[in-house]
């Protein structure tokens, strides 16, 4: 099966600078494997959700216009530095999900904290504790994501082989397609593109 993206826009960039900082999530193989996965073609808005170091929004932004979330301080201090330092623009505001939020988006980026909570402490944690069994956060962002996707909107998610409860809540009310994979030392970690169902509007009584 081929699982190849064909399109890839957002490739890394060597040349952009990205700091990191102790209480912020540094950028791994998850962050890398949904970077390369986005596909900004079209795109005018961007949001990066939960952006830790700003890494993919800083490289979207060279492309798109781009908004940059996070529930932590850090992370959004953390973001903002890195976009001065490579003199992109990027918003940044310090959000749970969508609660701030207002708009739609073409596209929407999270690589979200999957990992079931093992007694998760501090701003760093909260980077990769997703609840009792790693689906909370991603469950209710799929339950707030479509009211601020654009209609021919796209979201780029990254979940892992503990992510089956939001995989089946994703395929309930999307469009769902996997674009990548790889398998990591204790896990299996995906990244997953979501559009408007077809089926949701096709169907509503
Ligand atoms: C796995 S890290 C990913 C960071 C970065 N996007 C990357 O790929 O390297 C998850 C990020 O989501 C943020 N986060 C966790 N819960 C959140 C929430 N409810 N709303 C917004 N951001 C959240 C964390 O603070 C963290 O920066």
């Amino acid at each position: 099966m081929n699982l190849g993206h064909p399109f890839p826009r957002v490739d890394p960039d060597s040349s952009l600078d990205i700091r990191e900082r102790d209480e912020v999530y540094a950028p791994s193989e998850d962050s890398y494997l949904l970077l390369k996965a986005i596909d900004v073609e079209g795109a005018s808005t961007f949001l990066d959700m939960g952006t830790g170091t700003g890494l993919i929004a800083v490289h979207a932004a060279l492309r798109s216009g781009t908004l940059a979330t996070d529930i932590s301080p850090f992370a959004v201090h953390l973001c903002r530095e890195n976009a001065d330092l490579n003199g992109v623009p990027v918003k940044v505001v310090r959000t749970d999900l969508f609660a701030a939020l207002t708009g739609k988006f073409d596209v929407i980026a999270f690589n979200p904290p999957y990992l079931p909570d093992v007694g998760a402490d501090g701003w760093v944690d909260s980077a990769w504790s997703g609840g009792p069994d790693g689906n909370e956060v991603i469950l209710r962002f799929l339950e707030q994501a479509g009211e601020h996707l654009a209609p021919r909107g796209r979201i780029f998610l990254l979940l892992s082989s503990h992510n089956g409860r939001s995989l089946s809540r994703a395929e309930e009310l999307y469009d769902v397609k996997l674009l990548d994979r790889r398998s990591l030392f204790f896990e299996e970690i995906g990244v997953y593109e979501l559009k408007h169902s077809r089926l949701s509007s096709a169907h509503k009584i």
